[in-house]
């Protein structure tokens, strides 16, 4: 396994997602492993200095470790957020170099940052000034005709020397014409030979990769070259590879809590949270890949995208769901 930096053991991430890794997704996410490092949604940091600051920055202790992803180029803006992320308890401040959407293009944050390195030089180097925790970077290997061996290198040497403690790249290209951000995920090809070669480079730096990992043992692959695997969507859909991520790569040798008790935490937090104004499916939508592939899955599906929207919904649509869940299983071992 290559050489790990200062930044620590954060082997394993959920990647930061647009509307998805919100709080309670988070919640739902940390009940299957202690470990990993869980991201928040980028957040651009004119709304973390400007908005409504729980809103939008709000977390439970619970959720630790929550790493804060903020997206900008102002230096000065992007330090004053790191600062504001840093006293709310958030354990790692990571800039979105990385995120295609037309409405980050406009603001000239994200992805096309690629094309400025000294911006995101300067930018990390402001926010490592304005905070102890960790600053770290979240990249593709370039943008359109960039050459991916210059574009990746000229970052890693710009936000390196700028004192970051990470970089975590996403194995391709982003293409800002012509492709939406959801083919911009897909399109452009995988290259995780480039993430390894820049390993090779910078054996003393943490390096992580993410883009296309499907399972946790294929993220164990990936460790013998880089410092760090990051997966995204395989997660959110299927939630449950998570029991698999501390024992696998941590070498915990605490047992994943069982899923009547997951169950169980999630329908009382779901509660609290409809207590306090919010509704069922702002939990509950997070679940829905929960027993992706079992038995009863599709029912389980069903019951929680149609009754948790309904006005006065709680957990008791969860419970029924599960209990939809376990009849399916009985049936199939009987
Ligand atoms: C719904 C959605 C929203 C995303 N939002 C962000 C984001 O806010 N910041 C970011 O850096 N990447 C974002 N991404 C990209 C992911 O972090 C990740 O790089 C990408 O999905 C590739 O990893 P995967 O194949 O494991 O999903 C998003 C991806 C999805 C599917």
């Amino acid at each position: 396994m290559p050489a790990s930096s200062a930044y620590g053991d954060n082997r394993f991430a959920v990647a930061p997602m647009i509307d998805w890794t919100d709080r309670h997704c988070r919640t739902l996410h940390r009940q299957f492993t202690r470990h990993a490092l869980l991201y928040t949604e980028m957040v651009v940091a004119d709304a973390a200095i400007y908005g409504d600051r729980e809103r939008i920055l709000g977390f439970a202790d619970a959720e630790q470790p929550v790493a804060l992803q903020l997206g900008g180029s102002d230096a000065a803006k992007l330090a004053e957020a790191a600062r504001i992320g840093e006293a709310m308890g958030y354990v790692e401040i990571n800039l979105n170099v990385g995120c295609p959407s037309d409405r980050v293009q406009s603001g000239t944050f994200g992805a096309c940052l690629m094309k400025t390195p000294d911006i995101v030089t300067e930018a990390v180097a402001a926010m490592k000034r304005s905070v102890s925790i960790p600053v770290t970077v979240k990249c593709r290997i370039g943008v359109d005709d960039q050459d991916t061996e210059t574009a990746l290198d000229d970052i890693a040497k710009g936000v390196f020397g700028a004192g970051a403690d990470a970089l975590w790249v996403h194995a391709r290209k982003a293409w800002l014409k012509g492709l939406s951000p959801k083919e911009n995920r897909d399109i452009p090809p995988l290259d995780y030979d480039r993430v390894y070669r820049l390993k090779r480079h910078y054996m003393n730096q943490f390096i992580g990769i993410n883009g296309g990992i499907q399972t946790v043992s294929e993220g164990l692959e990936h460790l013998n070259h880089v410092d760090g695997v990051m997966l995204g969507r395989a997660v959110y859909h299927n939630p449950m590879m998570l029991s698999e991520v501390d024992q696998a790569l941590y070498r915990s040798e605490t047992t994943p809590a069982s899923i009547d008790a997951i169950i169980d935490y999630m329908c009382d937090y779901a509660d609290a949270h409809i207590a306090s104004g919010g509704r069922l499916s702002h939990v509950a939508r997070h679940m829905v890949g929960l027993f992706h592939g079992a038995a009863g899955a599709r029912r389980w599906r069903q019951i929680l995208s149609t009754e948790a929207n309904q006005i006065g919904a709680n957990s008791d649509v969860i419970r029924r769901a599960y209990e939809a869940v376990q009849s399916a299983a009985a049936e199939k071992a009987a």
